[in-house]
């Protein structure tokens, strides 16, 4: 089946470091004769433009235009010169997330060669994995309110809604890609011994589902220690799942201990096929370079990785992969960006790791 592709730039560098992503994934799918379209007919939606001509950041209809696809490459939103940035991402991204029930916030973790590694003494290959966040429910649940406000009775309340469903498939998820991998660990992230209702229901839903997998190691461990053994001891992890709060902080956390935050990329997914995934890197549209055409596209180009290797287009995902990590390495300050400390643009890196998806 042919898989077809939204391409959405949006604002900023989006619309720098979008075109080098598609001439790198076509590049990959052509190589690895992958059956695969790139619709770009989507340069306006999700601008702030957009907002101040039409008055909103996608057309009425999109949830059904956009249900047709197979996934969205999605660049970034925000320009808040012209647009405050609760209103162009609750207009666009967070539209996506919720009407695609993108319940998989999904993030690599991964030492790149040629990335000064915070942490010390750490070397290729140390430190690999992938954070699992839940993204629907949770603690960031609209549950709650402020009562007798301005008072010295006042209180506020918000609760954490934590459904079997909810929970079960955020697990099952983590569960396998767990049992993809060479290592099938899970680690869950936890705070039973604090919040004493939701997370020991958490805790009890990972210990029924470990049941079905009975290849795979399973452990948990408080959050607070958890962050700490991100920094201290990286290694031991495989995948780590956690709740909506634990898995926002550890997704940053993560990428972070791998000096990779600027490059990172990452997925929201809906496993089920029922609606398209979505695929960004998690810089935003850095207004404070937009235009200069300075842009790192590696963000871009490993975001795209990511969704061929979630349609099971392996050859193709690890040949992008490899390229990132050849260009990273052995690119030379003539090839790599400023953010990295070297003298290349946007369009030079995007090319170079393109030939390197062609040749290597
Ligand atoms: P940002 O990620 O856009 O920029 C932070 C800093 O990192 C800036 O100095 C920027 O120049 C630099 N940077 C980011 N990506 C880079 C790249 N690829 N190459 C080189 N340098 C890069 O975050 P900021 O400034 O907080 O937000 C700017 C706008 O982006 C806001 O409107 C915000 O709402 C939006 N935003 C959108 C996101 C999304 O679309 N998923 C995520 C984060 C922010
Ligand atoms: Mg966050």
């Amino acid at each position: 089946k042919k898989l077809r592709i939204a391409v959405i730039p949006g604002d900023g560098i989006g619309q720098e470091v979008m075109p080098e992503g598609v001439a790198c994934m076509k590049a990959a799918c052509k190589r690895f004769n992958i059956d695969i379209e790139f619709d770009e007919s989507f340069n306006d939606w999700a601008t702030c433009d957009r907002y101040l001509k039409e008055g909103s950041m996608l057309p009425d209809n999109w949830k059904s235009v956009l249900s047709q696809y197979d996934a969205i490459y999605f660049g970034a939103v925000g320009d808040p010169e012209k647009v405050p940035d609760h209103i162009s991402l609750w207009g666009s991204l967070i539209q996506f997330r919720r009407e695609f029930d993108q319940y998989i916030s999904l993030r690599p973790c991964r030492l790149l060669p040629g990335i000064e590694c915070p942490l010390a003494n750490k070397k290729i290959g140390d430190i690999d994995f992938w954070v699992v966040r839940e993204n629907t429910e949770g603690e960031y649940s609209s549950v709650g309110g402020k009562m007798f406000p301005g008072t010295d009775r006042e209180f506020v309340i918000q609760d954490t809604i934590m459904t079997r469903t909810g929970v079960d498939r955020v697990l099952k998820y983590a569960f396998e890609l767990a049992q993809s991998r060479p290592k099938k660990h899970l680690t869950s992230a936890t705070k039973s011994n604090g919040i004493s209702i939701s997370m020991p229901y958490w805790d009890e839903r990972v210990k029924a589902m470990a049941e079905g997998y009975g290849d795979v190691k399973v452990d948990k461990f408080h959050i607070d220690i958890l962050c700490a053994f991100f920094v201290l001891r990286p290694e031991m992890f495989d995948v780590v799942v956690g709740s909506n709060l634990f898995g926002d902080i550890l997704s940053d956390l993560g990428p972070a201990c791998t000096g990779s935050i600027g490059v990172a990329p990452s997925g929201n997914i809906n496993p089920t096929g029922l609606f398209p995934s979505l695929f960004e890197p998690v810089h935003g549209s850095a207004p404070d370079i937009a235009g200069k055409g300075i842009a790192n596209p590696i963000g871009m180009i490993w975001a795209g990785q990511m969704m061929l290797e979630h349609f099971g287009c392996k050859d193709a995902a690890d040949k992008v992969m490899q390229a990132i990590e050849e260009a990273l390495g052995k690119g030379g300050p003539e090839v790599i960006t400023r953010d990295l400390g070297g003298k290349g643009d946007c369009k030079g890196l995007g090319k170079h790791i393109l030939e390197l998806i062609e040749t290597l």
